[in-house]
């Protein structure tokens, strides 16, 4: 499978820093390179589609969507409206969708299954706390937030997963390879269980990934790519994971 390099910006870089970001990256090319996603702010995506500079491969998402098609949700964005603007992926579920704005697991799945409907692919984020995992939790959580999801999910959808553990997100601290195939194996053999038979589905993973680790999490058993949040924003620094994801 060809990897999967994912930027995911938050709540960084408006349409001039969008700008200036695409400006200087330099996207990897040839034998061997992976996807390259990114996902900045809504706003800034029209900054980013229309942009000379920008790489051709390069593939654009929001960070979230509404799963109603339109009508009186103010601030929201439906994924027809993401894709007209020239997204085609949407991030859905992200730890800081669940645990900041209180998204549940059926909430995150009514996102993917719209998402999907709408041929916007959804790059499902599932993760569990530091206290879960602590508690032992680790497999339960995983697999409640994936079974939302399959269960609305319809079987021929194409869709990314992503493992980000929440203790690893933006905390300098990076999930051994270890414990991301764990993980990563946890989630595949559901989808095995559950008899998905639609497009293979990569499993990214997602928590302080930095030039420096990406190679060696990129290479463990399972990981088929990286979710990367604050090493996504330099130009720079992206760039190298991307190279780093080159097979
Ligand atoms: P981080 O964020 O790389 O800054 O830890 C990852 C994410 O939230 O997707």
């Amino acid at each position: 499978m060809r990897r999967v390099v994912a930027g995911n910006w938050k709540m960084n870089h408006g349409p001039s820093e969008t700008r200036a970001f695409l400006d200087s990256f330099e996207m990897p090319t040839g034998e061997g390179v992976p996807r390259v996603l990114i996902f900045p702010p809504s706003v800034s995506l029209a900054a980013a589609v229309a942009h000379p500079g920008r790489p051709g491969g390069l593939e654009l998402g929001v960070q979230n969507i509404h799963f109603e098609a339109s009508g009186a949700f103010t601030g929201e964005v439906s994924a027809a409206m993401a894709l007209d603007a020239g997204a085609t992926l949407t991030l859905v579920g992200h730890s800081e969708r669940r645990h900041v704005f209180g998204e549940d697991d059926a909430t995150v799945a009514r996102k993917a299954a719209a998402a999907a409907a709408a041929g916007l692919t959804p790059v499902v984020c599932v993760g569990e706390k530091l206290e879960e995992r602590r508690a032992g939790d680790l497999a339960s959580v995983l697999l409640r937030q994936l079974d939302a999801v399959l269960d609305l999910l319809p079987g021929t959808a194409e869709w990314l997963l992503a493992y980000e553990p929440v203790w690893a997100i933006g905390t300098g601290e990076t999930a051994t390879p270890a414990d991301a195939s764990q993980a990563h194996g946890i989630l595949r053999e559901r989808l095995a269980a559950r008899g998905w038979s639609g497009p293979e589905v990569p499993v990214l993973y997602g928590g302080s990934v930095k030039p420096g680790n990406a190679r060696e999490l990129m290479d463990a058993p399972g990981v088929d790519g990286v979710l990367v949040g604050g090493a996504s924003l330099d130009p720079t620094d992206f760039s190298a994971i991307v190279e780093a994801g080159r097979r």
